[in-house]
Order: structure tokens, then sequence, then C-alpha cells
């Protein structure tokens, strides 16, 4: 596997949005290209494309292509924000194109992700003790944030520094971002890790063979409550049950100050054929894990506590 440079999962060239499509993924590595803003937009409803940052980056690549092509730019920000309602980095990121839609700013956009990953890395890997056993959930690393990763940025800062064992990756059903697309990176940073199923994470925990929970996260609420992958919330009530912490990693793209909590987080319910295409089905692509549940929320800017509310810091990065 070529090195996972930033441009690789996604980049904008003059006529299309290249993305590394992610569904092929690990067996096979194919590039898509998005010749239009609907493009990106459908890229990132089937998931060719995914994970929060990342999703933020390919739509504002969708409206800097749509801008440079003479597209109508009101309905090409329509289509890329209605691709998928959860991780509210996909407005963030159209909202700070919408003065400036040029392929200059949506390249320095990405490379600020890619930054604000480094920097999370570094702080989070504060909080990690010697002989980490590490357990993550979906996938957080380069190829959902657009380069780097964050939780699983967070793993590799904590690796660098010698202070992980090892890291038990949830499969991650249904669509198993943890077994094909974890694991894929995880094998190429020559990290150690061992792939459960989502179903064996608590009583690995009750085994005493997990030091810390690290997910990322959709959108994180005003009051603090996170909504991430669907199975965070009971990694949460696990975590908690055995006393360990759990450390949601995610750049400030991903606070929503208008969601006073976490009921005003819109979740995604997507097509009940990924779960089961013979028998009824029911999935909610995430859950909500209440603040009181969250030891730490680690952003670029440092790692905040509760209470949230006068902890966090705001999304608005001109602001500070
Ligand atoms: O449905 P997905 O694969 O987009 O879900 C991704 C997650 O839930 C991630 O944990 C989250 O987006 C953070 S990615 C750094």
């Amino acid at each position: 596997m070529a090195e996972l440079t930033p441009e690789r999962i996604v980049r904008l060239e003059l006529d299309a949005v290249v993305v590394l499509d992610q569904r092929r993924l690990p067996d096979e590595e194919v590039e898509l290209r998005c010749a239009s803003a609907a493009e990106v937009a459908d890229a990132i409803r089937t998931l060719a494309i995914r994970g929060a940052p990342a999703i933020g980056v390919a739509a504002a690549y969708g409206l800097a292509l749509a801008a440079a092509h003479g597209e109508d730019l009101a309905a090409a920000y329509d289509v890329l924000a209605s691709s998928r309602p959860t991780a509210v980095n996909l407005r963030w990121a159209l909202d700070e194109l919408r003065d400036d839609p040029t392929p200059e700013r949506a390249r320095a956009l990405h490379e600020e992700e890619v930054e604000c990953c480094r920097r999370m890395g570094q702080h989070a890997a504060e909080l990690i003790e010697p002989g980490a056993r590490l357990l993550t959930h979906c996938n957080t690393g380069g190829l959902a944030t657009g380069g780097y990763g964050s939780a699983l940025g967070a793993v590799r800062a904590a690796w660098e520094r010698g202070l992980v064992e090892r890291v038990w990756v949830d499969e991650t059903r249904p669509l198993l971002q943890g077994a094909r697309l974890t694991a894929w990176e995880l094998d190429e940073l020559g990290i150690p890790f061992s792939v459960i199923v989502d179903g064996a994470a608590a009583s690995l925990m009750a085994a005493g063979e997990v030091d810390a929970v690290l997910t990322g996260a959709d959108r994180i609420a005003a009051n603090g409550d996170v909504a991430n992958k669907v199975g965070t919330y009971g990694l949460a009530v696990a975590a908690s049950h055995h006393g360990l912490p759990f450390v949601v990693v995610a750049p400030t793209s991903t606070l929503d100050p208008s969601a006073a909590s976490g009921a005003d987080i819109p979740i995604e319910a997507r097509d009940p054929g990924e779960v089961s295409m013979r028998f009824p089905a029911t999935n909610p692509a995430f859950d909500v894990t209440p603040a009181e549940l969250v030891g730490s929320i680690v952003t670029e800017v440092g790692v905040h506590r509760a209470p949230y509310e006068s902890s966090l810091p705001s999304p608005v990065r001109s602001a500070r």
C-alpha cells in the first residue's frame, strides 16, 4: 500500500474530486472520480468517502468544483449538505467556503483538518499510560479525516511515544469500518492490533484486557453529548461500569453549539438492507453518548472535561 497521504484519500483536480473508494477497501485500492457536486454528494451518501472530517473536506472540494464549473452554487450547497444528516462537519465545511468557494480555500481547509489531527494526537497521547491496550470503534484514521486521523491519530501518536501495547478494533457492524479500514491502517502503520466482534468489547473490559476506550465523533452538542457510530454508547456504558477512561477525539469542526444536547442531533437511519437482506431490520448509523459518560473530549485546542458547556471551545476558528 502506498503511503496514505491526504491527497490519496481525497483531492480536487481540475475536472473532478477524486476519492479513494472506501467501499472497496482493503481488498481493492480504486479511485472514484466525481465530476460534479451531485456526484460528490453520492460518494458521501454511499460511503465511498466517510468519516465526519473527511465528509467535510470532500464537500468543500465539491463546492469548489461546482464554482469552478459555473454550477448553481446554492443548488450545489444543498445537494452536498443533504447527503448525510449527522456529521456536522459537512455544513461546517460548506459554510467555511460559502464566501470563498475556491480550490485554494478548500485545499487550505483540508490542510487545516490534517494539522488539527496531528495536534489532537499530541494532546491525547498525554492521556495514555505506558503499556496501553486501547479499544477503538469504527474508523477514525486518515481515511476518516482526510489525513493522519482523530482517535486513531491519537493511537498513532501514543504508539510513536512507545506507550501502546496493542489495539482492540471493533469490527463495527454492519459496514465493518473497523475490520476493513482501521485494520488496514494499523497494519500499514505496524501497530499491533486484533479485530474483535463488537459484542466482545465489554467482556474484554471485564477481563481487564482494556485500559482505555478512544472514539471519534460526528457531532458534539453544547453540553458534551456525543454522536458517533452506533455502538459507541454501549462502549461508554461498559467503560463506565469497569471504571475505564472513555476519550473522544474530534476536531472543533465537529462541535455544534446550536445543539443544546444529544436530543437535538439528527441520527441517520440507513438502509435496513445493510443489516439484513432477508428479514425486517432497523439500521441507525449513529447513537448518542451522554456527556456524563464522556471522561474527556480532545480537540486541536486541548483536553476538555465536564462541565463541557464551559470547557468546549468555539468551532469558529477565526473567532479564536
Ligand atoms: O458512517 P461513517 O463511517 O461515516 O461513521 C464514521 C464515524 O462514526 C466516525 O467515528 C466519526 O465520523 C469520526 S471520524 C474521525
